[in-house]
């Protein structure tokens, strides 16, 4: 085993289309400049130091990692040193188990393609989250921005727009809760399937119109797909009232569009900015959040 051996990954938002993706509608995600690192050294194992200190599932990870890369788990200690808030939607789970691969993956001697690095994120997330679409990994592997369809396996389209996207991410009091958000919509859908059926259909053609704008270069063509995607997510039953005031303030203080991001239900809102620093200070000062100003969407913006 050659240690210590170092691997990175990405965290993640989600640019349009959450939610509907586990429905086997395409949504589109990119990778952040903010990561984590897990280095991986010789000592009594598994192990993982992070801060999931203490859960076990740290050291089912390194164990899982250990068996795609040929490793000795009883010999592999993994820390990790992080820039990614946990449990605020980035993709923090994803990205540690991409980065642990990768670290595993040095400390073998070997190097994973991407389509390894895809099957194996997933596999690998699945340590944390049941039975996600998957889009977590396929950032975190990717670290730009791309098409998603879940499947088997998934459809990962690379998306590159003309410039780097200038983005507000910011984050509502409230905690979020994915798994109740996705179980909420699952129970409305079996209730009334044809009626929420339509509506994912809806968000699926302002993803494609939103991909489209993507590509062209188009920021106020996207941020009009932001708004459109709020709106439906809102008639999903997947926002919040905290949700909705963040959005709102984020327009009226210049988006050029906003929406949720993730789970919802809290958590976390995207918004569309020519100037993303002076928007995430405007929207600070008046709603208390903590808001963060990024280029996202092409691999050399990505740090991790
Ligand atoms: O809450 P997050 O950022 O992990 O995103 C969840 C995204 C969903 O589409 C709601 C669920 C999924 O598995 O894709």
């Amino acid at each position: 085993m050659r240690t210590p051996a170092r691997g990175r990954a990405g965290g993640k938002v989600i640019l349009l289309g959450e939610h509907v993706v586990v429905y086997g509608r395409p949504a589109i995600a990119t990778g952040l400049p903010l990561g984590l690192e897990a280095e991986v050294s010789a000592g009594d194992g598994p192990a993982l130091a992070s801060e999931h200190d203490g859960d076990p599932r740290g050291a089912d990870l390194v164990r899982a990692a250990c068996a795609a890369t040929g490793l000795d788990p009883a010999r592999v200690v993994v820390r990790v040193r992080s820039e990614l808030p946990p449990g605020r939607g980035l993709g923090s789970s994803a990205a540690l188990a991409v980065a642990t691969l990768r670290a595993c993956a040095a400390a073998a001697g070997r190097t994973l393609s991407t389509d390894e690095e895809l099957a194996l994120g997933r596999r690998l997330e699945g340590v944390f989250h049941g039975t996600p679409s998957g889009i977590d990994p396929a950032a975190a592997a990717l670290g730009r921005c791309f098409g998603f369809v879940r499947g088997e396996p998934p459809v990962v389209t690379p998306l590159a727009p003309p410039a780097p996207l200038p983005l507000v991410v910011a984050f509502g009091a409230c905690p979020r809760d994915t798994g109740a958000a996705v179980g909420g919509l699952r129970a409305r859908w079996d209730a009334e399937p044809a009626t929420y059926e339509a509506l994912f259909d809806a968000v699926a053609a302002v993803v494609a119109r939103g991909a489209e704008a993507l590509l062209r270069g188009d920021l106020t063509g996207l941020g009009a797909a932001f708004d459109e995607n709020q709106t439906l997510l809102e008639r999903l039953g997947v926002s919040s009232d905290e949700i909705g005031t963040l959005v709102a303030t984020a327009r009226r203080l210049g988006a050029l569009g906003a929406k949720l991001t993730g789970g919802g239900a809290g958590g976390a809102i995207i918004a569309l900015a020519t100037d993303p620093e002076t928007l995430a200070a405007r929207l600070a000062d008046a709603t208390g959040v903590q808001a963060l100003a990024l280029r996202v969407g092409r691999a050399q913006e990505v740090a991790a």
